[in-house]
């Protein structure tokens, strides 16, 4: 147990101010939609109701979608510096309304209010102000070549960084002139909601930037619409391939950013203590719930045991509970959905012979927990070796040799991300170049930066986020 108890510390819910219920932000406003079908946001981690939200049907998808081509006309053609100005401005209101950003995200989604208040909320800003500033650069980007912007961009965004992804998508494609309809997550709308009042609020010319709530279904209108022509996803592959066969022989682009089994490799001249802090961050943060997450620790085998104990004794100081309390590490699992499938492939990674290790802690009675937990005693071909998990569940496998460790981290049909603890530099180059992925940190783990480019390899899906890359998403480029 820990040796330290610390003291509540609840941020105040008293900041955010939640209707009972959310239309579509449509056309420069919030308007009833025309499905009058509703579904509830909760809290997961109270599974109290916070609020109504519409499910989207097709005539409000036609809606949206009819809006951002009557918007496209004017704003493709707007100078690049005055659309940098609303960049800009929502950057700055961002920031100004931060905390209450903060506090929505983890009401709505789960997530602790420290990762939240640090981590998603300042990248968001980050991200509007760093794509803000290449508005009126594209020129010295793609100059000698002919580039436009797509038109109507559809965008369906998950659960896991709702506020995130959405900077991640909207801003790179307002600065570079197309139009946006954005499909949040059904269970985490309501950033995207508050994040419309502000377009509403910075005098976003109409039609630019609309808003559809919904679940599947409505994100299937968007992915099918005659007038949609780019679609950007990020969320489960199984939906991504979905949408790729959907679009199959259309002239419409995709960008897909699907999910990740990543290795985080520690090789045994490591730092083990900085390594533990890395493991332990690549695999807790945000409760599992992370595409590039490091789910698959490779441990050099002559370091394992070692490794393994300190890595229990630190996961055993992290804070389960309540997202508000400025002290908790991990958080409320997002859904039912998601604890099931969590569950489930746990109770599997069991019954397959793996050794099991969650952290003694009290859970809370409502709302929907997993305890961190660390799988060791693993074999390749289970389950929990293979398949996403996207929760607070870390499967060790060891390995002998570079080589083996580079064919064990290979050995996935994904390829986002990967981690490698070395102190010695030529190891991380020489594995680095063997490593499939489309992220590779070096001695440290879920670093991001808007300047820098994400993505993944094989079923992790394709095209990039971020960086000067992030603009070719939106941008149909021609020499
Ligand atoms: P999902 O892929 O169903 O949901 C992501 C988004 O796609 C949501 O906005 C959802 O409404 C929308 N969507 C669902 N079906 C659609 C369809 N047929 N057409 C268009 N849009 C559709 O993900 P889900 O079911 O919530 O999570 C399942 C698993 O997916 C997780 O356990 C995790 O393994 C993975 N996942 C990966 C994410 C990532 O960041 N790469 C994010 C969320 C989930
Ligand atoms: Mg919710």
């Amino acid at each position: 147990m820990n040796n330290w108890e610390y003291s509540e510390s609840i941020e105040s819910e008293k900041i955010v101010n939640i209707e009972k219920k959310y239309g579509n932000f449509i056309d420069g406003k919030f308007v009833t939609p025309k499905s009058k079908q509703y579904i509830d946001t909760i809290s997961p981690s109270t599974e109290k109701i916070l609020s109504s939200i519409s499910i989207g049907n097709q005539q409000d998808v036609d809606y949206a979608v009819a809006s951002a081509k009557e918007g496209l006309k004017k704003w493709s053609k707007t100078n690049p510096s005055e659309r940098a100005k609303y960049l800009f401005k929502l950057a700055r209101l961002i920031q100004e309304r931060s905390r209450e950003f903060a506090v929505l995200e983890s009401l709505d989604g789960g997530k602790p209010i420290k990762e939240s208040r640090d981590f998603d909320l300042p990248q968001v800003a980050q991200n509007f102000f760093y794509y803000a500033g290449w508005a009126d650069k594209l020129d010295i980007a793609w100059g000698n070549e002919q580039y436009k912007p797509y038109g109507v961009v559809g965008q369906i965004i998950p659960w896991n960084f709702p506020l995130l992804m959405l900077s991640w998508k909207v801003a790179p494609a307002l600065a570079t002139g197309n139009t946006v309809v954005l499909k949040p997550a059904e269970t985490t709308p309501l950033t995207a909601l508050l994040f419309a009042e502000l377009c509403e609020e910075v005098g976003l010319p109409d039609g630019v930037f609309n808003l559809v709530t919904g679940d599947g279904s409505t994100g299937s209108h968007l992915v099918n619409h005659k007038d949609i022509k780019k679609i950007a996803f990020t969320g489960s592959t199984g939906v991504g391939k979905y949408i790729q066969k959907s679009l199959a022989g259309k002239d419409v682009g995709l960008t897909l950013e699907l999910g990740g089994k990543a290795a985080n490799i520690v090789y045994s001249d490591a730092a083990l203590d900085e390594a533990v802090e890395g493991v332990v961050n690549g695999i807790f943060f945000n409760q599992g719930h992370v595409c590039c997450a490091g789910s698959r620790l490779l441990v050099q085998e002559d370091i394992e045991e070692k490794f393994i104990k300190k890595l229990e004794k630190r996961m055993q100081t992290l804070n389960v509970g309540n997202p508000l309390d400025k002290n908790t590490d991990v958080g409320a699992i997002n859904s039912k959905d998601q604890l099931d499938k969590i569950e489930k492939l746990v109770n599997e990674g069991v019954a397959d012979g793996g050794d099991l290790f969650q952290i003694e802690c009290e859970l809370p009675k409502n709302g929907f927990w997993f305890k961190p937990s660390l799988f060791t005693s693993v074999q390749a071909n289970y389950k929990i070796a293979t398949e996403e998990i996207f929760g607070p569940v870390l499967t060790t496998l060891t390995f002998r040799t570079p080589e083996e460790a580079v064919e064990i981290a290979n050995n996935t049909e994904y390829g986002l991300s990967a981690g490698i603890w070395t102190e010695k530099g030529s190891k991380i180059l020489w594995t680095a170049d063997r490593l499939e992925a489309g992220v590779i940190w070096a001695n440290t783990f879920n670093k991001f930066d808007p300047a820098s480019p994400f993505g993944g390899y094989k079923e992790s899906g394709f095209g990039r986020e971020g960086g000067r890359h992030g603009l070719l998403s939106y941008l149909k480029v021609s020499s």
